[in-house]
């Protein structure tokens, strides 16, 4: 489809025995934040690489941008961006030599002065000068998603952004990603967080054995509660109830009982 800026249809995925994705569907309206949630082990990982061209589907169909990623790989990577879950910067360089770098690696007009911008946009201006080796964890993704625009790619893949960070730093990783989503930018962000899907995402998938299992924007995930189990509850229910009613099958009992249980630990 193209109104969507990125488009997933029956996306199939095996290691060997182990089937990851089993039918993935999803779009993402461009200009939006997608969330991608799922467990450890789920397959989010797996699908950022197959969007970014970085690994082959058994199965199904995938566009970024417009461009099929099997058909038009090279046009799937002009358009986009990927911050991988380990931070990709050179520790033994300053936060500005980074930047610069990956501009004149991707021959942008004007490296310095796109570096300059990007510090000031990121908080980073007055450790510009410093090695990133002497960065503090956010600083550190900070950057590295400030390197992953360079070149203002339409199309974002932030692989868990805030994975290992203390709460103000995940904060601070926050605000850039929202400045970067008010900019028009398309997000997609993995993340096994419900507070950071929660705080950013304009729409939320949830990826549980192979398949998205359900997908909407929050308050329609907090719906798909039933409302016996909302009684329960004396604030709206939170994503995370959403999340474990919805997967609670896992246990070994049925999803009712399972989230039953869940609501009764509290
Ligand atoms: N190259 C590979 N060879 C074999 N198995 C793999 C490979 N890459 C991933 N897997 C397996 O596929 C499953 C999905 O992995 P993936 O990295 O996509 O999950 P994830 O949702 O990103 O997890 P996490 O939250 O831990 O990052 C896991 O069970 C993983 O062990
Ligand atoms: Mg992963």
């Amino acid at each position: 489809m193209t109104t969507h800026a990125i488009h997933v249809q029956g996306l199939e995925k095996s290691y060997k025995e182990l089937r990851v994705l089993r039918g993935v569907d999803f779009g993402v309206a461009p200009g939006s934040v997608f969330a991608l949630l799922g467990s450890n082990g789920a397959g989010k990982t797996t699908v950022v690489r197959i969007l970014s061209t970085l690994l082959k589907p058994d199965g199904g169909t995938a566009s970024v941008n417009g461009f099929d990623v099997a058909a038009r790989p090279a046009e799937v990577r002009e358009s986009i961006s990927l911050t991988g879950q380990f931070a990709a910067v050179d520790g033994t360089l300053t936060g500005r030599e980074n930047l610069v770098l990956v501009a004149r690696l991707r021959r942008v007009a004007g490296p310095g002065q796109v570096a300059d911008d990007l510090l000031a946009r990121f908080q980073l201006t007055d450790a510009a000068r410093r090695r990133v080796s002497t960065y503090s964890g956010g600083m550190r993704r900070r950057l590295d998603i400030a390197m992953s625009l360079i070149g203002n790619p339409p199309v974002v893949f932030l692989d868990e952004p805030t994975t290992g960070l203390d709460p103000q730093a995940r904060v601070e990783v926050w605000n850039s990603i929202k400045e970067l989503a008010g900019r028009g930018t398309t997000v997609l962000l993995t993340t096994q967080y419900l507070d950071e899907a929660e705080q950013l995402a304009d729409r939320i998938a949830i990826l549980h054995r192979g398949r998205i299992i359900a997908d909407g924007t929050l308050d329609e995930l907090k719906r798909l509660l039933p409302p016996a189990e909302v009684e329960y509850v004396e604030k709206q229910p939170s994503l995370e109830d959403v999340f474990l009613a919805i997967i609670g099958d896992d246990t070994g009992a049925d999803a009712p009982a399972a989230a039953q249980t869940a609501e009764e630990k509290r």
